[in-house]
């Protein structure tokens, strides 16, 4: 979090004229109290046992229930298992598809049935159990949302996937992704996200480094018509630590080198993501 901190600070000084389509005032405020909110072991303590609770008994998901907890210390139950790191290391091929597809869907099982997003995808906080389901530890950063993800991602993922520019670019602007001031031409701005969903248009897809420098290249091309589309985006603060977490979690991916589905982790728990409208996978 602290470097999250560090580098929109950096951001917000330099932002003032050249950044036009971001609000940092809004970010800045979501991300100090929620950072606060890191430091709180009986707040960390709640949020864990609700995803305790939420998953007892779940064939994907492990979580340790709470024994006790303290201003000063916080004690679970052991959850035994392979560290995610040591399966980026050395993992074998079928080992690592598990997991990353585990993985993957976590992201959208946890709002869906704890009603919150489990913020720290830091590889360190996971671990593949004995009996092959992915276990989570860490709920110190955790994003409450009661009602699970914002059902308009899975319409706005759906729109720029089934190639509707003109009801994307209606939706973002919608939801505070483009502010009223910026103009935008709605084909660059699929064409730049579509970058990013890449993975979404096959059936089967290997997130790998390989994969995450080709992205970030195509994506820092100031030779690209769509390049300012990226600058003109904004981020609403109630997505801020959805955004930190689907980044920070497509790069623990990329790590894992495992082959997914997305679209079937999708359909399974991503609200109002209607996988009809899509053209059949590659
Ligand atoms: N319930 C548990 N069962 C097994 N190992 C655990 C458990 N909780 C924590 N650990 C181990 O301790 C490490 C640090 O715990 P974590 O809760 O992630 O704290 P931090 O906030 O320091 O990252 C984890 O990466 C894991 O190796
Ligand atoms: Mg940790």
């Amino acid at each position: 979090m602290l470097s999250d901190l560090r580098q929109l600070s950096r951001v917000a000084r330099v932002s003032a004229g050249w950044v036009p389509g971001l609000d940092i005032k809004p970010i800045m405020a979501e991300l100090t109290s929620r950072m606060s909110e890191e430091l709180d072991y009986h707040l960390e303590a709640t949020h864990q046992q609700t995803f305790a609770k939420a998953f007892r008994g779940d064939p994907d998901y492990a979580i340790p229930d709470v024994v006790f907890a303290t201003d000063e210390v916080l004690v679970s139950e052991w959850l035994p298992g392979v560290p995610l790191a040591r399966i980026i290391a050395e993992g074998d091929q079928p080992t690592r598809d598990a997991a990353a597809q585990l993985y993957l869907e976590f992201l959208m099982a946890g709002p869906q049935k704890a009603g919150q997003l489990h913020a720290d995808p830091h590889p360190g906080n996971f671990r593949i159990t004995p009996d092959g389901r992915l276990g989570i530890l860490d709920f110190g950063a955790v994003n409450r949302l009661p009602g699970g993800l914002p059902p308009v991602m899975g319409r706005l993922l759906t729109h720029a996937l089934a190639g509707d520019a003109d009801r994307l670019v209606e939706g973002l602007r919608a939801e505070g992704f483009i502010k009223p001031t910026i103009t935008v031409e709605p084909e660059s701005v699929l064409t730049y996200l579509r970058m990013f969903l890449e993975p979404m248009e096959f059936g089967h897809f290997r997130f790998d480094r390989a994969w995450l420098r080709s992205v970030a290249l195509r994506m820092n091309d100031v030779r690209r018509p769509d390049w300012t589309v990226g600058i003109k985006l904004n981020l609403p603060p109630e997505y801020l630590l959805i955004h930190r977490v689907w980044l920070g979690g497509i790069g623990v991916l990329c790590q894992i080198g495992g082959e997914v589905s997305p679209r079937e982790a999708f359909v399974r728990y991503l609200p109002e993501f209607d996988v009809t409208r899509l053209p059949p996978p590659r």
